[in-house]
């Protein structure tokens, strides 16, 4: 099957740092398939040499591991090719659509890496340009629209050229390993089922933590903040994978009709929620790793006097019969003491307690998505056998765990996010995008949060770089009777 791959924003950050990389790690695996043409599309006057060139210099700053050899750049960039476009000029999508009919490829994939601004005008020239025909797929990148209304807007102009499922709406979350391993998990094994229920879980977290600050996405993350860059999309469909009753089977739509069930269940807001469960925070300037860094005010790009959002912790429910009255924690920030992506899901404690030392201690099972991919079932076992305390009621159980680590399991089979959806979109595989009305529904979901932080005059609550965020989120949960999991 041939493909051609025409990459709009083909020079910019996302192309040069996921994108090529994972369309080489997928190249050296032999998973690309053959007869495959990448056009890189940019507005620089570059020729084909020059921007092959440049990629093999941005490839330095990939890990040595996925570094190409010289001779494997070589055949690499035999596929690549660049093609200068001014993205709102009509003639130069009649001079793409030239070159690809040259060649008249199987399935012709327009991945989308542009300002979410010029989604809609791409889509609309491709159209214009004859560009739309059944064996086009679009791959568009979030953030996809600002609000509700941007976000049915774009979806609309698409569906007026598309259909969709010629739409591949990017979540990289759901391309990681760690995220499909959760559905193999519950769904692949009979053992969880039965527990994963309101009748035997206590409540579920789920943390997506980065030492990173902003870089140099200031002017970006401004406009944005934490809520539309990580809630909107990464943590709500992480919640839907837990959340979602089985699949009636592995098809996209059987799988995305789940998904959309959660999100409509999700409990509505209410003004006493809105500021009891949910806390925005933004970073003050502090240490990560012994280093001192500045706060978010005094980052390139950004307003010294900003409100912009680089913290969220919210408390959710999914009011339906599996879930009603189950906490769904939420929390994500930048410049945060660790790098550290993970859903732990704490199982009520034992209805008796027959060793007065386990009073209160619950077992988990912790699902790692990053640094480390892997499960970790938490229990308790007999201690150490101690002469003194031979009596049951006092017996001291110590805590142990059985950890499935998977990089060490499947180490070099394991294929990063971005090869994988890439090459699911090649491929025609829906199942790891999302829908419209996925979307739809979870920005429905988020704006009153972002319509409620418009009218607060407050602003958010600092908190030092290279800690776990505002007190105020420790708090929330605390409310509860219950700690985030690295306070436990
Ligand atoms: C992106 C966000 O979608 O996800 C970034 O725009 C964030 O702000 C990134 O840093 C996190 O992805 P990962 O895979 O590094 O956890």
């Amino acid at each position: 099957m041939s493909f051609d791959l025409v990459l709009f924003g083909g020079t910019g950050d996302l192309a040069w740092r996921k994108l090529m990389p994972a369309l080489f790690q997928a190249f050296r695996h032999g998973t690309l398939p053959e007869g495959g043409r990448i056009i890189g599309v940019g507005r620089e006057d570059l020729g084909s040499t020059q921007y092959r060139a440049r990629m093999q210099a941005r490839f330095e700053n990939v890990d040595l591991a996925k570094r190409p050899s010289a001779e494997e750049f070589a055949q690499f960039a035999a596929l690549i090719e660049f093609v200068r476009m001014d993205l709102s000029k009509p003639d130069d999508y009649a001079q793409l659509a030239a070159t690809l009919q040259a060649r008249n490829a199987d399935t012709v994939v327009m991945y989308v890496a542009t300002a979410p601004a010029l989604f809609t005008t791409v889509c609309e020239q491709l159209a214009a340009a004859g560009l739309n025909t059944p064996k086009t797929r679009v791959v568009l990148e979030k953030p996809l629209g600002h609000d509700l209304a941007s976000n049915r807007e774009i979806n609309r102009t698409v569906r007026k050229f598309f259909e969709e499922k010629q739409v591949f709406r990017i979540d990289h979350y759901l391309g990681k390993p760690a995220v499909q391993n959760l559905f193999a998990l519950r769904f692949g094994n009979a053992l969880f089922e039965p527990l994963w229920r309101r009748e035997h879980i206590a409540n579920i977290q789920i943390t997506i933590a980065e030492e990173l600050g902003v870089e140099s996405r200031g002017a970006f993350y401004e406009t944005t903040g934490a809520l539309r860059d990580m809630v909107q999309n990464h943590a709500l469909q992480l919640l839907c994978a837990i959340g979602m009753e089985p699949p009636i089977n592995s098809h996209a739509d059987a799988i995305r009709d789940e998904k959309l069930k959660v999100l409509r269940s999700l409990k509505p807001w209410t003004q006493e929620s809105l500021t009891q469960d949910v806390v925005r925070g933004q970073y003050a300037a502090g240490a990560i790793d012994g280093d001192k860094v500045p706060g978010y005010r005094e980052e390139a790009g950004v307003n010294p006097q900003s409100n912009t959002e680089t913290f969220v912790a919210l408390r959710t429910e999914i009011s339906n019969w599996r879930w009603a009255g189950v906490p769904f924690y939420i929390r994500t920030g930048k410049r945060l003491a660790g790098r550290d992506a993970r859903i732990v899901v704490n199982f009520r404690p034992t209805p008796h307690a027959i060793f007065n030392a386990t009073m209160g201690v619950a077992n988990s099972l912790v699902i790692n998505l990053q640094p480390k991919d892997g499960l970790e079932l938490h229990l308790l076992a007999q201690g150490p056998s101690n002469r003194q305390n031979r009596n049951a009621a006092t017996q001291v159980l110590a805590p142990v765990q059985l950890d499935l680590d998977f990089d060490k399991r499947f180490g070099a089979e394991r294929v990063g996010a971005y090869e994988r959806l890439l090459l699911d979109v090649i491929d025609g595989r829906l199942n790891l995008f999302v829908r419209s009305d996925e979307q739809e529904e979870a920005w429905r979901w988020v704006e009153p949060i972002l319509d409620n932080w418009a009218a607060d005059a407050q602003g958010p609550r600092l908190y030092a770089a290279g800690t776990w965020g505002p007190s105020a989120s420790s708090a929330m949960i605390a409310r509860d009777g219950y700690c985030w999991s690295e306070e436990s």
